[in-house]
């Protein structure tokens, strides 16, 4: 019997199976022979969320979520956050390897050279209700894009991919900017090649009458952030832009698909969800009743918990320094008070304990974000320019990796068995 193997009894048939164990797991596919008879479909395994099984192998994003690491290509993210910038990480994460010099600046040039959009696409953003959500704006847009960019339905071809991953990650913060200027009735400002990836974008959202003073603490505690949020292995959007991008679809479209996924309050949008607690909280007294109403399952304490941390998020400790360098540029954000002794608490009980439930990499991002000037249901769009070169490498990697096949879940069928059509006065 071979080592690396389960052994599987079946005690509905008294047989005996012998699965090969690969990598610490074994192929779902590999329980089909175990059948109870010729017209059994076989074994299946069942985990609705994916709780316990790998839906791809990966050589991006390595999390060990007992011990708190988190791991770009091999290089921690204390590292990258502390010395890199997003474009190099977004190349890491693309390429696999830290550029040198000279890859560096080509494709910082080759970023900065694709910043603007068609002019049609600023029409049709104009298009949006005043009061449209950005993260509706943005999954509109980007999915737009597609039918700007036909060529890009050509995912067989290396370059078109590369020009597709090239005009994504250039475009996002443009369109990122336009919807937070629609938002407040302002005018678009258009890109300026002269600035930073970073710079470029703040001075998108942030310029008025041709003016915007930098600073550049905080457009580094910006970069900081997005570098945090670059990737995170098989998350929700992740999964979503993989499984939509398995049916061979534009990235364009598998990539609005991410940001749908990333809009959700369990997700991305968390860190929205975090200050709308926070407002809801008002003041320090009100934390205890608010901890009780949350062990007694109304509602969440919104910033905490993980599915894959279960020590503590390494996010959210390179999160909480930025956050007071930040607050020393801006000014102290009252409700960071509100957060500082919602934690202090919440570390304390048994109930967050016993469930392993830590401030996650939402719980101080939103504060940072709202003392930068970003207004709240803005934040997930921030995320979004984060995570984007995350979900355009596991695109690739899907695509390359030759075992993808178009993404199709199984399902056990608990509804009814075959009845016959009722007429509608028969009915009810
Ligand atoms: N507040 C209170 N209780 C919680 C929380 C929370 N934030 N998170 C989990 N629990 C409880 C949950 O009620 C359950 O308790 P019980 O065993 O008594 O039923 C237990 O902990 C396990 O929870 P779960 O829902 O099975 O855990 P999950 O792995 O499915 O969910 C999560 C992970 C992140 C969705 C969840 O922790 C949550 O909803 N957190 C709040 C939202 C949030 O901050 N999301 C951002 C995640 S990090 C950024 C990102 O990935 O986008």
């Amino acid at each position: 019997m071979a080592k690396d193997s389960l052994t599987i009894v079946d005690n509905r048939t008294g047989k005996q199976y012998e699965l090969p164990i690969s990598e610490g797991c074994i192929k779902s596919a590999d329980l089909r022979q175990i059948k109870t008879g010729d017209e059994d479909f076989g074994l299946m395994a069942y985990d609705p969320a994916f709780l316990n099984t790998a839906s791809c192998r990966s050589a991006v994003t390595f999390i060990d979520g007992d011990k708190g690491i988190l791991r770009y290509r091999g290089y921690p993210i204390e590292q990258l956050a502390e010395k890199a910038s997003f474009l190099e990480v977004a190349y890491l994460l693309l390429e696999g390897e830290l550029p040198t010099k000279v890859q560096l600046e080509k494709w910082e040039h080759e970023i900065r050279h694709h910043t603007y959009v068609h002019t049609n696409v600023t029409k049709f953003m104009e298009g949006f209700r005043y009061d449209a959500h950005p993260m509706g704006t943005l999954l509109g847009a980007v999915g737009a894009l597609s039918t700007f960019y036909p060529d890009a339905k050509d995912i067989e071809d290396p370059h078109t991919r590369y020009l597709q991953r090239v005009r994504l990650i250039s475009k996002l913060p443009t369109i990122a900017a336009f919807a937070f200027r629609h938002s407040r009735g302002l005018p678009y400002v258009f890109p300026r090649n002269d600035l930073s990836y970073i710079g470029n974008f703040v001075n998108m959202t942030f310029e008025i009458g041709g003016k915007h003073e930098p600073n550049l603490v905080l457009q580094r505690a910006l970069e900081i952030l997005l570098i945090l949020h670059a990737d995170h292995e098989q998350n929700c959007s992740t999964s979503a832009v993989r499984s939509v991008g398995s049916s061979h679809v534009d990235p364009f479209s598998a990539v609005s698909a991410g940001i749908a996924a990333l809009y959700g309050p369990l997700h991305g949008g968390a860190n929205e969800a975090v200050l709308v607690m926070l407002d809801e909280i008002g003041e320090q007294k009100n934390i205890p009743a608010f901890i009780e109403e949350v062990k007694a399952g109304k509602g969440r304490l919104m910033g905490f918990g993980h599915r894959v941390y279960k020590s503590y998020d390494p996010r959210a400790k390179l999160i909480k320094k930025v956050a007071y360098d930040v607050f020393e540029q801006t000014g102290l954000n009252p409700k960071l008070e509100i957060a500082l002794e919602l934690e202090r608490i919440a570390l304390e009980d048994e109930y967050f304990i016993k469930r392993k439930l830590y401030p996650n990499v939402d719980f101080y991002s939103g504060l940072i974000y709202q003392a930068m000037g970003y207004p709240t249901d803005y934040f997930t769009v921030l995320f979004a320019l984060g995570r984007l070169p995350g979900w355009i490498a596991q695109w690739e990697e899907m695509l390359r990796d030759k075992e993808t096949k178009i993404s199709r879940p199984r399902q056990i069928y608990i509804g009814h068995d075959e009845r016959q059509f009722v007429p509608m006065a028969m009915r009810g």
